[in-house]
């Protein structure tokens, strides 16, 4: 929503003339911005005050993928986020959107990315319908209201008004305005919070149908098993610095990880750290007999390997109290 309102008022300032060495990434960060990728950034700052915001950012996002951007609260998510869509200016550093300076984005580079900030503001009167309609009539190559109203399950709330909704459902309202437009890019800072596991799951559906189409998404969540499931790559950040980019099933070795081996046995629950656990729960079952007792193979969850990463790269300096579920507010 936010984003068709900027760019219905937003000026297209296209400097008559650019002088292109200010427009080359700083030597030696980024070996060549070539426009490949959907998305480039490269040792991104920011800062407000004394507060460093973000520390020297760096993250590719290939066409059509989905990335989920991870960290806890305060870690530089929704400043990194605003920087790529042109909400933001960094202080340093070079980022390149669709192949275009976020700085310097123009009204037909805004119309390709779909936007759901964080805390979107307040709609007006405007019934859900009217809302998806209006905006859908910004882009020339918008989704029809009422697919994305079936898309986002808001078919039964489609002549309500926005103030009527629950906190999901204007979140998926939110979500609805984001992907009117067909975007290129999805921009989706913290979409399902508030959202029943129901709601979760139809959100689910909709990034992979999303995804089919090819469109590449930036997700920011809390949630490790919505990264798990949507995300080809997960990016964990903290402090304003990305500590690792990976598969979510790669993501800190965690395939290759020691696995964690338990069972009972003479009424004692045992448990072992393993690089070789069949090995070991052949020996078991050796000695045990072929059923042992409350067998279970653990290897860490990315929960575990998330909270690791956090912790050894000094924990969080925003939120001093971070611990476990403490991250993720
Ligand atoms: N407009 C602002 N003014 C001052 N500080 C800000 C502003 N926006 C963000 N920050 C600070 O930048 C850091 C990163 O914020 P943010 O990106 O919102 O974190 P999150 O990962 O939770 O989205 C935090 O320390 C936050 O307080
Ligand atoms: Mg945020």
């Amino acid at each position: 929503m936010d984003n068709c309102l900027r760019n219905q008022t937003a000026k297209i300032a296209v400097p008559k003339r650019r002088v292109v060495h200010e427009r080359l990434p700083p030597r030696g960060r980024i070996a060549a911005m070539t426009g490949a990728k959907a998305i480039e950034a490269a040792e991104v700052t920011k800062s407000y005050g004394d507060v460093k915001a973000l520390r020297g950012v760096n993250l590719e996002i290939a066409h059509g993928q989905c990335v989920a951007l991870l960290g806890p609260n305060g870690a530089g998510k929704t400043v990194t986020t605003e920087i790529f869509e042109g909400y933001r200016k960094r202080d340093g550093g070079d980022v390149r959107v669709l192949g275009t300076d976020p700085n310097h984005g123009d009204r037909r580079w805004k119309s390709r990315l779909g936007i759901v900030l964080q805390d979107a503001r307040d709609l007006t009167d405007l019934t859900v319908r009217e809302s998806v309609t209006h905006f859908s009539s910004y882009y020339p190559n918008g989704r029809t209201s009422d697919d994305v109203i079936q898309a986002v399950g808001l078919v039964e709330k489609a002549d309500a008004k926005a103030g009527q909704l629950s906190g999901g459902q204007r979140r998926r309202l939110d979500v609805a305005l984001g992907i009117v437009g067909r975007p290129d890019v999805l921009f989706l800072d913290e979409p399902t919070t508030g959202f029943d596991p129901e709601a979760r799951r139809q959100f689910w559906d909709l990034i992979d149908d999303l995804k089919e189409d090819g469109t590449t998404i930036l997700l920011t969540t809390h949630y490790l098993d919505e990264a798990e499931h949507l995300a080809d790559q997960v990016a964990v950040i903290n402090r304003g610095r990305v500590l690792a980019v990976d598969s979510p099933d790669a993501l800190g070795n965690r395939q290759k990880s020691q696995a964690v081996v338990q069972w009972l046995e003479d009424g004692v629950q045992k448990s072992a750290s393993t690089a070789t656990p069949t090995a070991l729960v052949g020996e078991l079952a050796t000695r045990l007999g072929p059923e042992i007792p409350e067998l279970a193979i653990l290897r860490p969850t990315l929960e575990d390997v998330y909270l690791r990463l956090i912790a050894d790269d000094g924990g969080d300096l925003n939120i001093p109290t971070v611990a476990g579920g403490g991250s993720r507010g």
